[in-house]
């Protein structure tokens, strides 16, 4: 089935990917396309949304992308640098503003009787993030909204079913915002929400089945949520020609091969579990330094999935996990587009198994999507709102060399912090959770004797995506419970602090 599409043009803005997620969010799929590079399958989109950009259109640098084929020709909005390349180039007038525009507003005025302001009041609150302001509107031109300090805070050119707004109808601030996006797209220009998880995993499956017909497909497992969801809704194409391959590298939580592995049986799913701990144990022996320490475990893991893909006769697929942010083409600050990722798959040189065709069946969800396809398949809810837990594992998280008693004593604190979590409710209010093994001994007392034994750190963040986090507020009554119970249970341990290290400037892991 063919879903309506609406086509979001990056101008670089850091909120573009929340444009597509609002889009998705009322059932409408929608694809991210760098400002210079139109689809030439123009047709096939519904709509059009300019995102917002760091440039200036009065600057000589300011993008300015040929929109002949769209202007007039389809339902157009433009955000923020959007609505201003709209004013700008089209008989508008563009200026520095004298007050400052970052942060709320509320709507001082709102055009009666507007389809594209239906719901939405005087009194709305709406977010600003702009240093240049409309100072005239575009030829045929005409006012929808204000605010205090912005007069041309929305307006639609007559003629055009073309809306802009100098606010940020994508961040939560803007209250109204999810409204103003339904009223433009699904009111104004028709687009037909009916893009759901359920349809995702329908036509997901239907596609699988014709693509990959009767061939093998190999995929690793590594108990996180984008493998899950890629190996149940490959099994529910292929059943028991998707085989999978989770791997212990002898790095993860406490008990989690073992755990993890009878949850993917449980699931159905055609998965063999290889414990390989000893070789990783042998690559990472003497080694300290982190990004040595990565390589040496990513190189095992090729070498081990390797071997495993072999066994598997005349298999044909990889699939991969991959989601869309790993795939959306950025704008660079330059204003030139830049790749984000590169395929690793047909070059020579590269082991056997990176040289099978490569499948990626959620490739066009963000996360939250790939947690909602997961529900929609019918994955434990526990599993999917699991935190993220880094490839390297537990490596990274042992400040020096690695040895299999450090890793036996980092698993037993990780495992008394994060059940510790679970128990008093607050697991879900955290983002990412963890322990670090500090190469520090310190002077302790217990009993009667002195001890001169090991640190560990406890770290646990709020985030949306791991590229900022902060600390999270614990409750001084659980750190100090799990602190005793560390100190009183792991046997090397005497001594445990809390980080409260913001990213940026630290970053999440120790190494
Ligand atoms: P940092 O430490 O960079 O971590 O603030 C951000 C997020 O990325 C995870 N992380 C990794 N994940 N391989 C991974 O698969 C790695 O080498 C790696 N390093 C960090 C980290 O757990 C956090 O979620």
């Amino acid at each position: 089935m063919q879903h309506d599409k609406v086509l979001i043009l990056d101008f670089g803005s850091q909120y573009t990917q929340l444009i597509a997620r609002r889009v998705r969010e009322l059932n409408i799929y929608s694809e991210i396309h760098p400002f210079n590079k139109i689809p030439t399958n123009i047709d096939d989109y519904k709509a059009v949304i300019l995102s917002g950009s760091p440039f200036s259109v009065r600057g000589d640098e300011a993008l300015h992308p040929d929109l002949s084929n769209i202007r007039g020709k389809k339902p157009l909005l433009g955000v923020c640098y959007g609505a201003q390349y709209l004013a700008h180039f089209s008989g508008g007038n563009v200026a520095p503003s004298n007050t400052r525009e970052y942060g709320r507003a509320k709507l001082s005025y709102v055009k009666e009787g507007e389809a594209f302001l239906e719901g939405i009041s005087e009194g709305s609150q709406v977010w600003m993030s702009h240093s240049d302001t409309i100072k005239e509107l575009p030829t045929n031109g005409e006012l929808l909204a204000s605010t205090h300090d912005v007069q041309n805070a929305a307006y639609k050119i007559n003629g055009e079913t073309t809306f802009a707004i100098q606010f940020h109808p994508e961040v939560y601030h803007s209250t109204d915002g999810k409204q103003l996006l339904e009223n433009f797209l699904i009111n104004i220009a028709e687009v037909n929400p009916d893009w759901t998880p359920d349809s995702f995993v329908e036509e997901t499956v239907e596609a699988l089945k014709a693509k990959i017909g009767n061939d093998k497909v190999v995929l690793g497992l590594s108990g996180g949520v984008d493998s899950t969801v890629a190996a149940v809704l490959l099994n529910k194409a292929i059943g028991k020609n998707l085989y999978c391959v989770f791997v212990n590298n002898g790095l993860l939580r406490k008990n989690e091969f073992e755990n993890v592995l009878n949850q993917y049986e449980g699931m159905g799913l055609n998965v063999k579990g290889v414990d390989a701990s000893a070789r990783f144990l042998d690559a990472l022996a003497g080694e300290s330094d982190p990004e040595k320490k990565r390589k040496a475990i990513g190189r095992a893991f090729i070498e081990v999935f390797d071997d495993e893909a072999h066994l598997i006769e005349d298999v044909k697929w990889l699939a991969q996990g991959t989601i869309y942010p790993d795939v959306i083409e950025s704008v660079s600050a330059t204003g030139g587009p830049s790749a984000t990722i590169k395929s690793h798959h047909n070059v020579g040189g590269l082991p056997d198994f990176m040289k099978l065709k490569v499948v990626e069946p959620l490739k066009a969800l963000f996360k939250d999507e790939v947690r909602r396809v997961g529900a929609s398949l019918g994955i434990d809810a526990e599993l999917l709102g699991r935190h993220p837990f880094p490839g390297p594992g537990l490596a990274i998280r042992i400040l020096g060399d690695i040895t299999a008693e450090k890793v036996r004593i980092l698993q037993e604190v990780d495992a008394i912090f994060i059940n510790g979590l679970k128990d008093w409710g607050l697991y879900d209010k955290v983002w990412q959770a963890g322990a670090m093994l500090l190469p520090v001994n310190s002077v302790g007392v217990m009993g009667d004797e002195r001890t001169y034994e090991k640190c560990v750190a406890l770290r646990a963040v709020e985030s949306t995506d791991g590229m900022t986090a902060d600390w999270v507020n614990l409750p001084y009554e659980f750190l100090q419970k799990t602190s005793n119970d560390i100190i009183n249970k792991v046997k090397g341990v005497n001594r445990v602090v809390y980080d409260i290290s913001s990213k940026p400037p630290a970053t999440i892991e120790w190494e």
